[in-house]
């Protein structure tokens, strides 16, 4: 029997005599039930293999950091899988979040097994005391802090303590590679599209080149560079740049002198993209020749320059300036300005 164990009878009873003394309280104390020994209290073998256990479930979780930094590194992030019952999802999602789950419940799992298996578990009865310590109780607090550092076997069991401190050491590096996604910088890539001087503007629809009189008075056509297909490996970044509305108004309804300049016959041709948080505009209003973004309904009037009228977007969308040439509608050079949302350096 351990010294803690020897002195809990008299621990018991003294604060069953007080408790009794101070309140008269005619129910007796029933007091702490006896001690139960563990397995792992009287079988050395099996506090071993317990040790074992914990060293292993550390050790899986040294092996699932690392394979969360090879899926990170190595699963290119638009590869698809199906899994059941989740359905088609992302491989490098599914991969990071198993392993890191895996990583982080084995670190959990084997500290729990440690104290349930291993760490002393005497029950102890502790009198309550001021909230301000006095000195006595302060060295009894780092005696107790000492005595529980040597049943927890902390210094005894270098397995677990060296394969604990590895496991806690290799987790944090998850997040660490995670930091790789701030860079790097878009640097041009924000300024400039797949617009220039001499591009067609082709129906997105059917992959024509638009000619003026296929753009209808009051209708809301999409379009997008020639040479730009679906099939292409870039073609969503591609288009989330690109995209392009077309509509005709009449040249007297036109109120701004740049936007006059830059259409042709009345037919304007302004990024789709909304300038709020790059919603694509999809919806038209041909008697006020306003656009509306569905997102969070910012509105955009496309005589005047493709101002903000309403919502939370922050600038006019972007206008492209357009020409004819053997009858086809191309543009004259790329948009201006940046397409799309705010940013820090935008300008
Ligand atoms: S994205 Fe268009 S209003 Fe928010």
């Amino acid at each position: 029997m351990s010294e803690t164990e020897e002195n809990l009878p008299s621990e018991r009873e003294s604060a069953h005599e007080g408790a009794v003394g101070k309140t008269d309280n005619p129910f007796a104390d029933p007091g702490l039930p006896p001690h139960e020994h563990r397995i792992q209290d009287i079988d050395e073998r099996a506090a071993r293999r317990s040790e074992r256990t914990v060293a292993l479930l550390f050790l899986v979780s040294m092996l699932a950091t690392v394979a969360f930094i090879a899926s990170y590194v190595a699963i290119p992030i638009d590869k698809i899988i199906y899994v059941f019952p989740l359905g088609h999802i992302s491989a490098l999602n599914f991969a990071l979040g198993l392993t890191l789950g895996v990583a982080l419940f084995c670190i959990g799992a084997g500290a729990v097994h440690w104290a349930r298996t291993l760490m002393s578990d005497v029950e102890v009865a502790d009198d309550r005391h001021p909230i301000e310590a006095a000195p006595e109780v302060k060295a009894k607090v780092l005696a107790d802090f000492a005595q529980g550092a040597k049943e927890s076997q902390f210094g005894r069991r270098k397995l677990i303590r060296n394969t604990m401190f590895g496991a806690l050491a290799l987790v944090p590096l998850s997040g660490v590679v995670l930091l790789r996604d701030l860079g790097p910088l878009p640097e041009k890539k924000l300024r400039t599209t797949g617009w220039k001087k001499g591009v067609r503007l082709v129906n997105q629809s059917t992959n024509l080149p638009l000619r003026p009189e296929d753009i209808a008075v009051g209708s809301l056509t999409f379009a997008k560079p020639e040479g730009l297909e679906e099939s292409d490996e870039d073609f969503a970044n591609k288009i989330a740049k690109d995209a392009l509305m077309l509509v005709r108004i009449q040249p007297q309804n036109i109120k701004d002198k740049q936007e006059l300049a830059w259409s042709h016959e009345g037919i304007v041709a302004y990024s789709k993209i909304c300038t709020h948080v790059g919603c694509p505009i999809s919806l038209y209003e041909q008697q006020t020749h306003h656009v509306l973004c569905p997102c969070h309904q910012s509105t955009f009037d496309l005589s005047d320059g493709g101002r903000v009228i309403f919502g939370p977007a922050g600038h006019a969308l972007p206008q492209l300036h357009i020409t004819v040439k053997d009858g086809f509608l191309e543009a004259v050079s790329d948009f201006a300005e940046p397409v799309g949302p705010s940013f820090w350096e935008r300008g």
